[in-house]
């Protein structure tokens, strides 16, 4: 085990009666990486949440927090590593957020008394804090449950759907902390479908399907791998659009809409490894073109690449897991 791998998951699949939902995963995580997990519901993705925290055995596999199996209950080692925000939190309506949060210091043996300092980290004052949780909107109820996961300073934060129903102020908050918390070196795993704003946070994107990995790597291995095209848009002096058009005809895909707009912007797709000629050829179009956009593909695009055209053929059996 090198010295920062904090979990290990090898060759893991888990069974639920016939149904395979989880087939030979295979996942290292280091310390101060953020590792974003994506996938359609039911793909898996709080499976294996589940798996890492000990909540439920592997059918066949191994899974190792720190060295230990998570499921046996001496690994006091590999639980007290663990923070996890579930998707759905819940917490007693009758307590106030204080008092919740300093119940689940007491069962994780940590003071209390820094109860106060962490709910201000995550934007939950004072007032608030000392309200009962019946009063409480769905953002504060997530920042309470973000609290209690980041109770004790764990190694590795698992963190299902933080940011689903916030608003976008909530959000930003939230990746900045995670963010955080892995320049202090710790890791994180989000499972999230907001995968056009967690990108920037992710060193490392696992996207499952049925079960299965079907992509792992950085957002930059993923777009050079999924060989997407880029968005290209120009804007053309009115009366240069045919040459214009002409000129770059080999470079151009064309996309749905009609391709020149009434501003006459010009909108198409292009190969990526045609960008350098695609740029040669507008520098050669000189004063005909007023301005050019080139998009790489956003994160939700390479997502649909991977599921769509993953699902019909793939003999999910048989494929080994992708090592991650
Ligand atoms: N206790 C259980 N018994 C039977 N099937 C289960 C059980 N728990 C989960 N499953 C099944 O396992 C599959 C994966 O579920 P999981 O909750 O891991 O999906 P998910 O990727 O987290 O989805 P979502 O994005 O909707 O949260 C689903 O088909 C689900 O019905
Ligand atoms: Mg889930």
């Amino acid at each position: 085990m090198a010295n920062s791998e904090l979990l290990s998951l090898s060759n893991v699949s888990k069974c639920y009666g016939q149904d395979r939902v989880l087939k030979q995963i295979d996942l290292t995580v280091q310390a101060g990486e953020c590792v974003v997990l994506a996938g359609h519901n039911g793909a898996g993705k709080t499976t294996l949440l589940k798996l890492i925290l000990g909540l439920i055995k592997p059918t066949t596999g191994k899974v190792s927090v720190r060295g230990q199996n998570p499921t046996n209950k001496n690994s006091i080692k590999a639980k007290r590593s663990l923070g996890y925000l579930p998707e759905r939190v819940s917490f007693y309506e009758s307590m106030t957020g204080l008092e919740t949060l300093q119940f689940y210091s007491k069962l994780k043996s940590e003071p209390i008394d820094r109860c106060i300092d962490l709910l201000e980290t995550v934007g939950l004052e004072s007032s608030a804090a000392k309200r009962t949780v019946s009063t409480y909107s769905k953002g504060m109820k997530q920042r309470l449950g973000l609290a209690q996961a980041l109770l004790g300073d764990p190694d590795l934060l698992l963190l299902d759907e933080p940011t689903s129903g916030l608003d976008p102020t909530l959000r930003r908050q939230f990746y900045d902390i995670i963010e955080q918390k892995c320049r202090m070196g710790k890791a994180v795993i989000v499972c999230s479908h907001s995968l056009v704003e967690i990108e920037a946070q992710a060193d490392r994107v696992i996207i499952l399907n049925s079960g299965s990995t079907v992509a792992s790597g950085s957002v930059q291995e993923l777009y050079q791998q999924s060989n997407l095209p880029l968005s290209v848009q120009i804007s053309v002096q009115p009366s240069c659009t045919q040459r214009v058009e002409q000129t770059l005809s080999d470079l151009i895909i064309p996309i749905q809409k009609s391709a020149v707009t009434e501003n006459s912007i010009i909108e198409f797709s292009c190969n990526p490894e045609q960008k350098m000629e695609l740029i040669r050829q507008v520098a050669s179009l000189g004063d005909a073109i007023e301005d050019i956009q080139i998009k790489p593909p956003r994160l939700d695009d390479v997502y649909l690449h991977y599921t769509v055209s993953e699902t019909p053929s793939r003999p999910v059996e048989t494929t080994p897991g992708i090592p991650l």
